[in-house]
């Protein structure tokens, strides 16, 4: 049994550990919270996500999307994350999990700073309070390649229309954005 000082370190612990949960949102931007499955796999029919396709979650949380992507479609997957939390969450997730870990890679990096010029499809679960989004357009137009899609779950980038859209889903096509290349 629990004796009370180890009761009293566990909610310790306990109230450490939500009290993170809460502020990193504050710390790293963007909240905790994880795109629903079945939104997920609403993407997925969305795409037409297949096998040998590349998808890159920028600001992975703590894995929802890669996991279930990976597992479910058998697609490869990118989580870039900020927060070394979350990384370390979703690294134990995808050892416990078995089942994905030679299709994913998770790195614990700034979104802003890594190359995603090999993604087929960027997926996005970011901040809308915040100018994120705002600040991600050029970076996308600049280093997609040509042909990838970017999914936003919630937010939208203010200077695009979607070329598909569902409640919650707004999918991009860079191919539409062809002129706004060009334009910069
Ligand atoms: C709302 S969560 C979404 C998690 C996951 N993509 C999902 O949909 O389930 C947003 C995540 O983006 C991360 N994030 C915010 N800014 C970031 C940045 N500049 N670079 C990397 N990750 C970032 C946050 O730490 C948070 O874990």
């Amino acid at each position: 049994l629990l004796s009370e000082t180890d009761l009293a370190i566990s909610l310790y612990v306990l109230a450490a550990f939500l009290g993170y949960f809460f502020l990193s949102g504050f710390i790293w931007g963007a909240g905790f919270q994880p795109t629903p499955k079945k939104e997920l796999d609403r993407v997925a029919q969305l795409l037409q996500l297949k096998q040998g396709t590349t998808v890159y979650d920028l600001g992975s949380g703590t894995g929802q999307v890669v996991i279930h992507l990976a597992r479910k479609y058998k697609v490869k997957c990118v989580g870039i994350e900020i927060d070394p939390l979350k990384v370390l969450i979703t690294k134990i997730r995808i050892a416990l999990a078995k089942d994905v870990k030679n299709l994913v890679e998770i790195r614990r990096a700034n979104l802003f700073s890594i190359d995603i010029s090999k993604a087929d499809v960027i997926y996005l679960f970011l901040s809308g309070g915040t100018s994120i989004m705002k600040n991600l357009e050029s970076k996308l137009l600049d280093e997609t390649r040509e042909g990838a899609m970017i999914v936003s779950y919630v937010h939208s980038f203010e200077d695009w229309s979607p070329a598909l859209s569902m409640r919650e889903i707004k999918i991009y096509s860079l191919s539409n954005m062809s002129e706004k290349r060009r334009e910069k």
